[in-house]
């Protein structure tokens, strides 16, 4: 007799988390759910490695009725929340729409499952931004000392989710994820714009880079590894929150320069300090210390900064020939 597969619904599966999640748990035998807004375009980019192979649901963080009807239709075992607005210079801005997405909406969701699916897991993207301030290393006994509308935000969603497992014994799990990256991020994110103006200046399409603070030091790790950790939280004996990080810290001149190194050049070349885009507020220091992650989970990550950022140069070195054939768009910030 074959037993039914585990269903998996994911909140933001379009996102570069999302995507390797879903392979991740594809490749488990999972049965995959992923909730999307009208606007997003599933079929394009990011999914197109797991085409055909998920069930896609429309729903929004916003729109509590639509979380119950994915929940209903998808019966989910295991649900993760990577939903999010996640771009911090963009909570300076839309603080508000920022707080809907990011805090209610986790309390919408957990609201949902309380009444559809109350024994799902339950697993919450929270972040290193909500140490902010804090010296490192951070774990999870650090104090939080948010600087940015987003981590604000994610501060909410981190109790909501420590509340609904003391008040409901839900299993859930808050993931407090130190940067990671891929070919898959976000062109806006430091690491991917660095990568893909390595590469246009590489090919002649652009001359120059320009950047905000340079002093700022990130853990940053690998979204491959980091999506494992998020599966591996739900699968122990009693739920638990836990810091993911590689334990590495780097400065945003060290990325720029590993990142040219790629290519063999010289970022002094071609970067250019631009005031406009520092913070109001700024993260200065990130370096997380996952040693319950490593003893509890037996989690480690295994590919390595150098070696994520020549795998980011090489695939945005790929695409920005195949784009050049097409006319050239201006770079994003
Ligand atoms: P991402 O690429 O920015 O993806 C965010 C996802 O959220 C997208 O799929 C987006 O869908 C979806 N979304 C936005 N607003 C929504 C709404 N109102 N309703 C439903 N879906 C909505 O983020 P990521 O890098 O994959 O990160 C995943 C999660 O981990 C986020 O919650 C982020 O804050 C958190 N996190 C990330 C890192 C990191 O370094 N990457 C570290 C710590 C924590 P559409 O674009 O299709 O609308
Ligand atoms: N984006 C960006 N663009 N960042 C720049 C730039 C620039 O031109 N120049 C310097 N930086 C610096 C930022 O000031 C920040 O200190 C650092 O590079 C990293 O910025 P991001 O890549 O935008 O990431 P983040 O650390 O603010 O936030 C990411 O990581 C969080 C986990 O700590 C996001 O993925 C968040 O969603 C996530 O929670």
């Amino acid at each position: 007799m074959t037993s039914e597969p585990k269903r998996a619904l994911i909140t933001g599966i379009t996102g570069q988390d999302g995507s390797y999640l879903a392979e991740w748990l594809l490749d488990q035998g999972y049965e995959v759910h992923g909730l999307v807004s009208r606007t997003s375009r599933p079929a394009l980019g990011r999914l197109a490695v797991v085409e055909g192979r998920i069930v896609l649901t429309t729903g929004d963080l916003l729109d509590q009725g639509s979380l119950v009807r994915a929940l209903e239709t998808s019966r989910p075992h295991e649900v993760y929340n990577l939903a999010a607005q996640s771009f911090v210079p963009t909570s300076w801005s839309e603080p508000v729409s920022t707080a809907e997405v990011t805090a209610l909406g986790v309390a919408r969701l957990l609201e949902a499952l309380r009444h559809v699916c109350p024994e799902a897991r339950f697993y919450q993207a929270s972040t290193s931004e909500m140490f902010g301030k804090a010296s490192p290393p951070q774990s999870e006994t650090t104090p939080f000392h948010p600087r940015s509308p987003y981590g604000v935000a994610k501060i909410y969603a981190h109790w909501a989710t420590v509340n609904h497992r003391e008040s409901y014994g839900t299993f859930a799990c808050s993931g407090l994820l130190f940067n990671h990256e891929s070919p898959r991020r976000g062109e806006e994110f430091v690491t991917r714009k660095v990568t893909r103006a390595v590469a246009r200046i590489h090919l002649g399409l652009q001359s120059d880079l320009r950047l905000g603070n340079m002093d700022a030091r990130r853990d940053w790790g690998h979204a491959k590894d980091f999506v494992r950790a998020m599966w591996l939280m739900l699968q122990q004996d009693e739920p638990r929150d836990y810091v993911i990080a590689t334990g590495v810290t780097h400065t945003v001149e060290q990325l720029v320069d590993t990142a040219f190194r790629c290519v063999d050049r010289d970022w002094h070349d071609h970067v250019v300090q631009d005031p406009a885009l520092l913070r109001p507020a700024e993260v200065d220091h990130l370096v997380g210390d996952a040693t319950r992650a490593r003893e509890e989970l037996g989690w480690a990550p295994k590919i390595t900064f150098a070696d994520m950022i020549r795998e980011m140069v090489d695939y945005d070195l790929a695409s920005c020939a195949r784009d050049a054939q097409l006319p050239v768009l201006p770079p994003t910030l």
